[in-house]
């Protein structure tokens, strides 16, 4: 907690690190008022700085310090500063081993931290700068050592004592305490140390890797959680075999932990060997797990396993370099999970993110590059722009190399740097190296921030039969960055014939034998292609697969855009076309006479996508998704947050009138049989009979109605079950309401992720989730002021998700939300600064929301002792 202004750190002071510590070994304590943690050192001067005898200075945050000792010899106070962040021995020889002893209380520990305790057991989260939270030590990723930690702790209590790499030895104390030895043989920053104490069940398996080594797959979990490792665990084996086929990369440890806790600040941790998993990004049973759940706790235990070699066996040198680890593992789930599921869903979830949220926060004040030039708070640092969009930035050098190209990059990255931290610089180099590119203007996408710009328009000459394309970019001003250069752009492209039939792409070098798909790359302001040998105008399908992270402006009629919804052979395209005719119809209803009338023939393609049981049913369950009120938001100049809210309602419920027996119909068709199965298949059944019944109950249809009772009652899976919940909800039927809701409660109030979902289907509806009945959550039994989750699913689904109520124009809403924010900013501050995020997107707003939100910013902003978390997000909205 502070009072004054918290510093600014900048990538341009960087400077090697003056000692190196090569071993490190830890006693842990573990005590019920505290724990003890004994630290040895094995430091000695790096010959890379040139600081010379530079005084020692190691890195500590509330640690109560009991001795320190060097060379075995103890020090006396004047040998020695405390400044609390600082531990300082002014002189050192060259060479010397180091013993401190802190004192630190994980009971008390609301941060999330370091050490903690959740549910009774002991965990730790030390990235990014958790680790000075338990000893004092060079707290940056480049000083890379090797660990060996001891854990001590009573027996009967916690009979599980985790930490990295593999156990050498373990024994009795007496007194009914016991311990455990754990040696890990990788170099690793202290990013990576993590430690477990708990009473846990140990679900075990095994996997056989490419070159015939037996790893040993652990799970550790609540005994309660017993029965909800499967899915896990077979994901982590996909995982591992995914990985080896596709990247050559084996595992190398004996031992592969997987450790769920339930309080637990971001979704999971790469610890070497030892993965911590939120509780609800690893644990999942049919009867509790929706298929959203399923699959992104296959991402998450995919991303974190990745992260073995991207993050872990080459890590960062530091934290500039954070995409390095994230964007390039983020890459590689996303290739993963498209592999195992359907790529062009998976690619729709992720450019929705992206365009919804990340195209957001680079147009906001806290915009930065993939790779920042400063930062105050790291930890407000892992956002979407270091891992969407540092996941996109590597997905462009995969597009402009190829496959094989990448491969051979990749593959010579991973040589050259094994068993070093290095910088987004050195990732590129080896993509160059290994290929042969010259990736220089490419690098300004880790340099620059904000979003570009892509003007497009086209002419005809129908007595040449040249198409011209004119392409236009431009990169917007950003805090602190203005007058940027053109960067590199993939952009890929197709045209299609007035049947919609793929046209050949002949530029003028090309002999007879063109492609009917190319990646034209952009790199000056101003790009004019002329394509050859046309019959007629085409139509344009432009930035295939979402090829470069960029808006693209082009003055698409209607009918382009219905006929690109039925033709183009690229799935995600025929989605996109499908968002942008109904951004398109929305945006033209927001503020009209409620009588005005609705494009038919919006009707007539959603009749179309619903009633051709023909079509991919996974792409159609996408694209009856309407564009979401975030994404309407976003793409406002000045956003009218209730007027945008009320014109989709209206296009929705219009739709659902219209198709009303074929939305029965498209139910009824899609009524399940057979085992339940997490199949892209069944999960787009799933999804198109939830779709439908949630239209109907919008329009308060009692065939509907009932169909969502039975389907509530019946379903033998989450998703279904939540399905039902959520369309009753959000419907008029105002007792079906209270007693479904009561119902499910009842039925799984002692399921902590459950109790999650009940809360937020709450939070995020404009019926449940006004003010009043959010305050009420926030007193009920279940809520947890000191669980993330259960802040997340009540604060943060309110805030982020439902946003008629959030947007209240008396601006209650958000003030509600900055008094949430003051009151956890005591107690956890990476989550409270998290919470902020919807008040820092006041600049988007029409005039009278946006001088309440920025109010509520200012009485953040006024609070003392701010975090400096909270400080830097909320100072910089306001600048
Ligand atoms: N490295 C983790 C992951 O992406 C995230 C850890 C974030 N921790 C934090 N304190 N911000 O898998
Ligand atoms: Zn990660």
């Amino acid at each position: 907690m502070r009072t004054n202004q918290p510093q600014t750190i900048y990538l341009s002071e960087y400077r090697v690190p003056a000692y190196l510590v090569d071993t490190v070994d830890l006693r842990f304590e573990l005590f019920e008022d505290g724990t003890r943690v004994h630290s040895t050192l094995a430091v000695r001067r790096n010959p890379e700085s040139d600081a010379g005898a530079a005084p020692l200075e190691l890195d500590g945050d509330s640690l109560v310090l009991e001795s320190v000792a060097l060379d075995g010899k103890a020090l006396s106070e004047g040998e020695y500063e405390d400044r609390g962040d600082k531990l300082i021995v002014e002189s050192v020889p060259e060479q010397f081993e180091l013993s401190v002893v802190t004192w630190i209380e994980p009971q008390n520990n609301t941060r999330l931290e370091g050490l903690y305790k959740s549910s009774g057991m002991f965990c730790t989260q030390c990235e990014a700068e958790g680790f000075r939270c338990i000893t004092f030590f060079p707290d940056r990723p480049d000083v890379m050592s090797r660990f060996r930690t001891r854990v001590e702790a009573d027996k009967s209590a916690y009979p599980v004592l985790l930490s990295n790499g593999n156990d050498v030895e373990r024994g009795d104390l007496g007194e009914g305490r016991h311990f455990v030895t754990w040696e890990d043989p990788f170099p690793k920053p202290c990013y990576l140390f993590a430690l477990v104490a708990g009473d846990l069940v140990e679900k075990r398996d095994t996997f056989t890797t490419c070159s015939g080594r037996d790893i040993d797959l652990r799970m550790y979990v609540e005994p309660r959680n017993a029965e909800k490792c499967d899915h896990a665990m077979d994901s982590l084996k996909r995982s591992m075999r995914w990985d080896e086929e596709t990247y050559g990369r084996e595992y190398d440890l004996e031992i592969f932990m997987i450790v769920a806790v339930d309080d637990f600040n971001m979704g999971a941790m790469e610890n070497k060997g030892l993965n911590i998993f939120n509780s609800s990004c690893v644990l999942a049973s049919q009867e509790t797990a929706t298929d959203v759940a399923f699959q992104r706790i296959e991402a998450i235990v995919a991303h974190e396993y990745f992260h073995n070699w991207s993050g872990n066996r080459v890590t960062c040198r530091d934290w500039f370099q954070l995409s390095l680890k994230e964007g390039f593992t983020v890459f590689r789930d996303s290739q993963f999970s498209a592999d195992v599921g359907s790529p062009t869903v998976k690619r729709i979830e992720d450019v929705n993110v992206l365009r919804t949220a990340q195209f957001a926060e680079d147009g906001g004040p806290m915009a930065h590059p993939v790779r920042p030039a400063s930062y105050m708070e790291i930890s407000n640092f892992y956002t979407l722009t270091i891992y969407e969009k540092g996941a996109e930035v590597v997905r462009m050098i995969h597009t402009l190399l190829g496959p094989d190209m990448f491969r051979k990059g990749s593959d010579l990255y991973f040589q050259r740097h094994d068993g070093q931290a290095v910088t987004t610089d050195d990732f590129v180099r080896a993509m160059e190296d290994a290929s042969g590119r010259d990736l220089s203007q490419f690098r300004l996408w880790y340099e620059q921030a904000g979003t570009p710009v892509l003007d497009v328009s086209d002419e005809f000459d129908s007595g040449q039969g040249i198409y011209r394309l004119t392409i236009r970019q431009s990169i917007p001003d950003t805090p602190g960055q203005t007058g940027k250069k053109p960067q590199h752009i993939p952009f890929a492209l197709g045209l299609l014939g007035s049947r919609g039939e793929s046209l050949p792409l002949r530029l003028e070098s090309d002999s007879q034998d063109a492609p009917t798909e190319r990646v034209l790359e952009l790199t000056g302001e101003t790009h004019v292609f002329e394509f050859h040998g046309l019959n007629e105008c085409p139509v344009p399908s432009l930035l295939r697969q979402f090829s470069a992270p960029v808006r693209v402006r082009y003055p698409w009629t209607r009918e382009q855009m219905l006929f690109l919804m039925s033709h183009d052979p690229d799935g995600f395209n025929r989605w996109d076309a499908g968002q942008r005719l109904a951004v398109d119809v929305i945006q033209s209803l927001i503020g009209a006479p409620k009588d005005s009338s609705i494009d038919a023939r919006l009707v007539a393609a959603y009749r179309h996508l619903i009633s051709d049981s023909s079509l991919d049913q996974a792409l159609v369950a996408n694209m009856l998704q309407l564009p979401s009120a975030a994404y309407l938001i976003e793409l406002a100049e000045s956003a009218d947050a209730p007027a945008i809210h009320e014109a989709r309602e209206r296009v929705l419920k219009h739709l659902a009138i219209a198709l009303r027996d074929d939305l029965v119909a498209c139910y009824r068709r899609n009524l399940e049989e057979g085992d339940y199965a997490v199949t892209p298949e069944q999960i787009a059944r799933r999804s198109l009979r939830n779709t439908a019944l949630a239209w109907l109950l919008q329009i308060n249809d009692e065939e509907g109605r009932e169909l969502a009772q039975r389907q509530f009652r019946n379903s033998d899976n989450m998703t279904d079950r939540l399905g039902a919940l959520r369309a009753l909800v959000n419907s008029d039927y105002e007792e079906d309401r209270e007693r479904v809701l009561e119902e499910f409660y009842e039925r799984f109030q002692e399921d902590p992720q459950v109790v999650e979902q009940w809360f937020s289907v709450q939070a995020a509806s404009d019926r449940a989730g006004q003010l009043p009945q959010i305050r009420a959550l926030l007193e009920h039994r279940a809520f947890d002021w000191k669980n993330p989750n259960k802040i997340r699913s009540v604060v943060g689904a309110f805030a982020g998700q439902n946003l008629a109520a959030f947007h209240r124009p008396d601006g209650s809403g958000y003030n509600f939300l900055a008094d949430q924010v003051c009151r956890l900013d005591d107690s956890n501050p990476q989550i409270a600064a998290r919470l902020v995020t919807p008040l820092t997107r006041w600049k988007k707003f029409a005039p009278a929301h946006s001088e309440l939100m920025k109010s509520a910013l200012e009485r953040i902003r006024d609070k003392s002792g701010l975090s400096r978390d909270v400080y830097e997000v909320v100072h910089k909205s306001l600048a």
